[in-house]
């Protein structure tokens, strides 16, 4: 109980997405999953937006969104070209809702936010 109770918020999602995840090959390693469940965009207007829309399920490896920082998920869909992303974002895909919770966004912060989650974790050096 206590040694739990004193593990850093990181490591203790860490070691519940290593539970629930089975992605094969592909699951974000220990660096990113602590990276994704760490930072923000840089722009506090952005991080604003982020952290009540899109980091509920990009910054948890609980759901089938890639994962912010794991740039292994992020770069197929990257290859689709940035006007796809956002199209789909904005019309929804699989388990993301429709603007991706943020109905007030616009296109380019869209395009910002998907930047930021899809720059991979070691880039950011982290
Ligand atoms: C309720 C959960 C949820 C929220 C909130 C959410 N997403 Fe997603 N997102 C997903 C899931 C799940 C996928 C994978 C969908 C698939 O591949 O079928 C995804 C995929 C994506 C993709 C890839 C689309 C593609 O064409 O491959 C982008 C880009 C994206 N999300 C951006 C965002 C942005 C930006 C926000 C915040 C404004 C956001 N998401 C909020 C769950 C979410």
């Amino acid at each position: 109980m206590k040694l739990h109770q004193r593990l850093p918020g990181a490591v203790a999602a860490t070691i519940a997405i290593a539970l629930t995840a089975c992605n094969g090959d592909h699951s974000p390693s220990a660096a990113v999953q602590a990276h994704a469940a760490n930072s923000s965009p840089a722009s506090p207007e952005l991080a604003a937006v982020y952290q009540r829309s899109c980091q509920t399920c990009h910054a948890r490896g609980t759901s089938d969104a890639p994962l912010t920082g794991h740039g292994d998920a992020w770069q197929p869909r990257l290859d689709k070209g940035m006007d796809t992303l956002v199209d789909n974002v904005v019309s929804g895909m699989g388990g993301m809702p429709p603007y991706g919770l943020c109905m007030d966004c616009n296109a380019e912060q869209f395009r910002q936010l998907i930047r930021f989650m899809a720059t991979p974790a070691e880039a950011e050096g982290q």
